[in-house]
């Protein structure tokens, strides 16, 4: 069975494409302007805490009913499950999770619109085009709609191909060049005056704000969409793994790679901000707030690049073709989510699914763009802080409590014949039963307040 629903060729492949998955916006600007707001290196010590000890093992719960399951969301925890009413809560979590799926990716193709009309722009300010460039960066709705329609025709190309040839070849290319392309600009923002600033405010930790319950809240949530988490994205990629990987092995890359990203992204946008701050560009408000936080990236970092002259729009085309690329390995890892699940159950051919869901999901991003003040901040809120921990906790309950011990162990045994005797088996199973739904219910109920 698992052959004919694809599946990754290589360790190697598969690691390229859960961590292209969760290397998205999510650690490349999310992850560094958050720090920047709260505490610099106390919101990286945070951050580092939580991903280890929280998303890690969520990631894991994912990975092991996935590849257990070799299917999607809703089947696999309908099998997981031992009664008509688990079977039930479980089919329900899938579906609701391939909504939110849908969403997340809805208005993660208008930002990762703007990312590539940026880039564009860089191209033709180099090609002596200015009207066009002007254009790509005007914000205006026709501007906005070409380019998330762009992105999402891309990410429908991709996933059209199905898991080989489509979301392996190409997380197995682009996330190397990613992570050069990373290395490159961290290199140069370095030697510029003032980076040394923000470097300071990155590594040096202000404890008083480590502790602070709301930024251990935050880092939570920010660890939650950065590992892709709660909606099924890592449960699909899971069931495409075959049965001779050492998952805890394969779940930890995934996690050191995500993490890694996030923290080198942090030595681009930190120092970068105090370039800008140094060059006389308004980063914080007499209150000491970053000013919004949300569009920094593209008022502060066009405004560093275009004092750097040509040279700025070679890095400034770096830059948005890195988050381009970054957008793309993350927004194919969402679409796979309904695409699998409709191909499974209805038995539609993947490229007719990902064309059909793809057009919906960038009809509801047409419509989130034209009532853009009301609508975006609310589908944000909705499906990450909501939805994504909730659907975390279900998944944390079907690995701890209503999966059989004994069938999880010979899950976890196909790949790593001695794990019982590990650390993982002795800390996972108790770990992903009590302390991940716990915490992660705390997470909510604080969002309510
Ligand atoms: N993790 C990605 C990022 O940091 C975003 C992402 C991809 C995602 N797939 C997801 C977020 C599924 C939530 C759910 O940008």
């Amino acid at each position: 069975m698992a052959s004919a629903r694809g599946e990754f060729s290589s360790r190697f492949g598969f690691v390229m494409a859960a961590a292209g998955s969760a290397v998205g916006l999510g650690n490349i600007w999310g992850f560094p302007t958050q720090a920047a707001s709260n505490g610099g290196a106390a919101f990286l010590l945070v951050y580092l805490v939580v991903a280890f000890t929280l998303a890690y093992p969520a990631l894991m719960a994912e990975l092991i009913i996935g590849r257990h399951a070799h299917a999607n969301a809703v089947s696999a925890l309908r099998q997981v499950a031992n009664n008509r009413g688990q079977r039930l809560v479980g089919g329900l979590t899938g579906i609701v999770g391939f909504v939110v799926a849908s969403l997340i990716l809805s208005f993660y193709a208008i930002v990762a619109g703007w990312m590539m009309a940026f880039c564009g722009a860089s191209l033709a300010t180099l090609s002596g085009a200015e009207d066009l460039a002007a254009w790509l960066t005007s914000f205006s709705l026709e501007c906005n709609l070409l380019s998330m329609a762009v992105f999402l025709a891309l990410t429908i190309a991709i996933v059209g191909k199905g898991v080989n040839d489509g979301i392996e070849r190409w997380s197995s290319r682009l996330m190397p060049a990613l992570l050069l392309t990373l290395v490159l600009l961290v290199a140069y923002v370095l030697t510029l005056d003032g980076a040394l600033q923000g470097l300071k405010v990155y590594l040096l930790p202000d404890f008083s704000r480590a502790l602070a319950p709301d930024l251990i809240l935050k880092a939570l949530g920010a660890a939650f969409f950065s590992l892709s988490l709660g909606v099924g994205t890592m449960l699909i990629y899971g069931s495409y793994l075959d049965d001779r990987q050492n998952l805890p092995l394969v779940g930890g890359m995934v996690t050191a790679v995500d993490i890694g990203i996030a923290v080198l992204a942090g030595f681009l946008v930190l120092p970068a901000m105090y370039v800008a701050l140094h060059n006389g560009v308004e980063i914080f408000s007499a209150g000491g707030q970053l000013i919004s936080e949300d569009t920094l990236i593209f008022t502060v970092l066009p405004d560093l690049f275009a004092r750097m002259g040509l040279a700025g729009s070679v890095v400034s085309l770096f830059f948005f073709f890195l988050m381009g690329i970054a957008a793309l390995t993350s927004s194919i890892s969402m679409l796979e989510v309904p695409v699998a699940y409709t191909v499974e159950t209805y038995g539609t051919g993947r490229k007719q699914a990902a064309v059909a869901i793809g057009c919906a999901i960038g009809v509801v991003s047409a419509v989130i763009l034209l009532d853009f003040a009301d609508l975006f901040g609310l589908v944000v809120t909705l499906t990450t802080r909501y939805s994504q921990p909730l659907i975390g906790f279900v998944f944390c309950i079907y690995a701890g409590w209503i999966w059989h011990r004994d069938k999880l162990l010979q899950e976890l045994r196909k790949g790593n014949p001695e794990v019982a005797s590990g650390l993982f088996w002795k800390i996972w199973p108790w770990w992903v039963r009590f302390f991940c739904p716990a915490i992660i219910l705390a997470i909510f109920v604080q969002s309510l307040l």
